[in-house]
């Protein structure tokens, strides 16, 4: 009986499990099914070998215990039960494995078992060769009872709260395996160096443990190998590497020291970010056609660039301690290229920015010594959606070219020298205007992993391995993490967080003349900081169609005029400051969005005046002999009181307000910027997310 993977709903039926107990093969998996289903319908199916039940929709929840002492008739070959809430209230493994001796295949996976690690599954089932205990509750050590088990193939204990020290003899017990996942534990220590004489040994994650001592040296069959974010330390490349069927490696966050070999590894993925590796970058790097994401961010790389014909997706040298100019010889990589914070100068070749590099995503330079103007070729990025230039020292004005990128998401080009006017065209570049396409940051490489041949078969055996539908490519999207400043904090967005974040920031630099009015235009904008340059005339009234506008700020220039009221009209700023400028006239009425502004918004502008200012309009009419003359920026005067506005803004106001900010203003200001933080952390974490979550969700369920 095989229904797996149709749409049925409501209870698993037990007239069609229980009456013909003739059944040898039951496969229900991927339904929609809900409710509790009694396991012990199956016991009097004498020939039952195998049983797969894998939820497709997380509601059904199987129990087992419910009759007091079930015996099955049958000996299992095959039991798949997959996340289905297993005897969710006791969280017992079940008791009539007890009674099973034939079992090749154990799947338990996603299922909050707790106890602990049940090593009598392996004892009395003596020919087992898959077992998957994933993402359960196990805890205590993963010792293995003392004997050989030679026909196991697969092991999966991850996602399960085991800890202490790994067994010396491990890998003798079970010396066959070839797919090994010990990760997301709490295993600690060094790992005995009977793992690494397992020599079948194609896939090991023992990544997000506490693992100390690596001696992997033996095992010559691994393929994939994660041993990221545990505690690592030593040269993992100095020893005679025997690891030539290597395709992918992580060892990011860890404490890994010395170089990387002078031998080229053939490999498609090499994560060896957050670690204290040191010496240049080696020629094969870069000259290396198979690589296709190499991340050695924050290591102590030194030295320059080598040149090369690569053909590599990502390139991510960020804080390193890399000096001399970008070669000229380099190719782009064909979506992201990073490196931030190194010690790199010179100008950026114009050869590099050819037609080739027409696919790139990001282009970040942050935080180096790059110098001259931003080359008017730039504009052959024509799908760039993240250019950061941040805190070098270009100079010049800022090419019209740059608006052909009319792809960009977000742009710093803050803490440089760049001159004369913001160009008008900005207004075509899109900052969330047009929806590029969903998700495209992340998922070229994986695009590029699944088309090669060798790699994807390696990947398809890893799936079978592994049990698991997942698709395996996504582990291997681009993880792009973007810094950038709003409201005053540099944040971090990544992954499809960074498809909500729209943000301009060319604070910091001479810019002279207007700011466009046409800037007004990018109506997605949830971040503009023109701060710190020499920007004269007035505010244009047409920034109040910068709906979604959630930081602005104008401040440290020399704007002169009154504030456009219109500007009310933006009711998501969390932060907006003038201050610094040359404006006059009467500050915007705190109404709404505007009430949470103190004074350090608008401080600095000498003829500025009215709440939450000290130096207040009347006084000043007072000292004029001829009678007050009204502002003609907005009608009334800011203490007259338009009732019909007054009560739901104020209503608005006082809970934004008075429950938001009053109370923490008045404990610390360290406190008034933790709760932003704080809101802001929510946020991105959890609203985008869940909003993002659900809509795929949504996508998956109605197709
Ligand atoms: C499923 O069975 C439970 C009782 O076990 C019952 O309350 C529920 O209504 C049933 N649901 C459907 C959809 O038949
Ligand atoms: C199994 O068979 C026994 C004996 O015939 C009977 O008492 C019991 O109710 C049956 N169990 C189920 C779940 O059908
Ligand atoms: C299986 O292991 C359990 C727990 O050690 C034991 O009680 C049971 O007798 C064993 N069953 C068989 C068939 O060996
Ligand atoms: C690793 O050890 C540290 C310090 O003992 C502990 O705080 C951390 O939770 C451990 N991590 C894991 C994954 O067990
Ligand atoms: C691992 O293999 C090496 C060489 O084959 C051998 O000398 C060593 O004793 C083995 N170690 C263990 C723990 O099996
Ligand atoms: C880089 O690759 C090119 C073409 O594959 C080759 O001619 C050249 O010798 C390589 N250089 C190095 C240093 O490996
Ligand atoms: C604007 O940029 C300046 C300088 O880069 C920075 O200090 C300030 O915090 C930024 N403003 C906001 C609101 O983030
Ligand atoms: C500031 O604005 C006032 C008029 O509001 C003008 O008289 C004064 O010259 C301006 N100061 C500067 C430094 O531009």
């Amino acid at each position: 009986l095989d229904i797996s993977s149709n749409r049925f709903i409501g209870n698993v039926s037990s007239n069609l499990i229980a009456s013909p107990t003739s059944l040898e093969y039951i496969d229900l998996s991927y339904n929609l099914f809900e409710g509790l289903f009694s396991f012990s319908l199956l016991a009097n199916h004498s020939k039952l070998e195998v049983i797969i039940l894998a939820s497709g929709n997380n509601k059904l929840e199987i129990e087992t215990e419910n009759l007091a002492d079930w015996d099955p008739s049958f000996q299992l070959k095959v039991l798949i039960l997959r996340h289905c809430y297993l005897n969710k209230l006791t969280g017992n493994i079940p008791k009539f494995l007890f009674h099973q001796r034939k079992l090749e295949r154990i799947d338990l996976s996603h299922n909050n078992l707790k106890g602990s690690f049940p090593i009598w599954l392996l004892q009395n089932n003596t020919g087992l060769r898959e077992l998957n205990l994933r993402n359960n509750s196990f805890v205590g050590k993963f010792h293995l009872p003392l004997d050989r088990y030679e026909s196991i193939v697969s092991m999966d204990v991850s996602g399960n709260q085991l800890d202490g020290q790994l067994q010396e003899n491990s890998g003798k017990i079970i010396p066959y395996l070839v797919y090994l996942n010990l990760s997301r534990n709490r295993f600690e220590g060094y790992l005995p160096s009977s793992i690494g004489n397992m020599s079948n040994l194609e896939f090991l994650d023992l990544s997000f443990n506490n693992f100390s001592v690596e001696s992997l040296a033996n095992c010559t069959s691994l393929t994939i190998l994660k041993v990221c974010n545990n505690r690592f330390n030593g040269e993992f490349f100095s020893k005679q590497l025997k690891l030539e069927n290597l395709l992918s490696l992580k060892l990011n966050n860890n404490q890994f020291t010395g170089t990387l070999p002078v031998v080229p590894l053939i490999l498609f993925y090499l994560d060896i970010s957050n670690n204290n590796m040191s010496g240049t970058i080696p020629r094969w790097i870069v000259n290396n056609t198979y690589l296709l994401t190499l991340d050695m961010s924050n290591n102590s790389f030194e030295g320059q660039i080598p040149c090369g014909q690569n053909s590599l997706y990502l390139l991510d040298l960020s804080h390193n301690l890399l000096s001399g100019s970008m070669p000229s010889c380099l190719n782009l990589p064909a979506r992201h290229l990073r490196l931030q914070g190194n010690k790199l100068t010179g100008a950026i070749p114009k050869v590099v920015l050819n037609s080739r590099s027409a696919s790139l995503l990001t282009l970040d330079l942050r935080d180096n010594n790059f110098s001259g103007s931003i080359p008017d070729e730039i504009g052959a990025l024509s799908s760039l959606r993240i250019l950061l230039l941040r805190g070098n020292h270009f100079r010049g004005r800022i090419p019209s070219q740059l608006c052909w990128l009319n792809k960009i998401d977000i742009m710093d080009l803050s803490k440089n020298s760049l001159s004369g006017k913001i160009p008008d065209c900005f207004h075509n570049i899109s900052f969330g205007k047009t929806v590029v396409s969903d998700h495209a940051y992340n998922r070229y490489s994986s695009f590029a992993i699944s088309s090669n041949m060798k790699i994807a078969s390696t990947f398809q055996r890893l799936i079978e391995w592994n049990n698991e539908e997942d698709n395996k490519w996504t582990e291997y999207d681009d993880q792009v993490e973007i810094e950038f400043v709003t409201k005053y904090r540099s944040n971090l967005y990544s992954g499809d967080i960074l498809d909500y974040m729209f943000g301009l920031d060319l604070s910091c630099n001479k810019l002279t003349s207007s700011i466009p009015q046409e800037l007004g235009e990018l109506s997605s904008l949830r971040a503009l900081n023109l701060s710190y340059n020499h920007l004269t005339s007035s505010i244009s009234p047409t920034f109040s169609h910068l709906t979604l506008l959630e930081s602005l700020d104008l401040s440290h220039n020399n704007l002169s005029g009154e504030t456009p009221s219109v500007l009310i009209d933006l009711s998501f700023l969390a932060v907006f400051t003038v201050a610094y400028n040359n404006l006059s006239g009467k500050v915007l009425d705190m109404k709404a969005q505007f009430a949470t502004f103190d004074k350090s918004s608008y401080e600095g502008n000498p003829f500025l005046c009215g709440q939450p200012l000290e130096n207040s309009c009347t006084k000043e009419d007072k000292s004029h002999p001829s009678p007050p003359k009204s502002s003609n920026a907005s009608e009334g005067k800011w203490y007259e009181v338009d009732l019909q506005v007054f009560f739901p803004s104020f209503t608005a106001s006082y809970i934004i307000f008075l429950l938001g900010t009053a109370t923490l203003l008045y404990i610390h200001p360290y406190w008034q910027q933790q709760c932003f933080n704080l809101i802001e952390d929510f946020k991105y974490r959890c609203y985008y997310p869940i909003f993002d979550t659900l809509k795929k969700l949504s996508n998956r369920l109605y197709p």
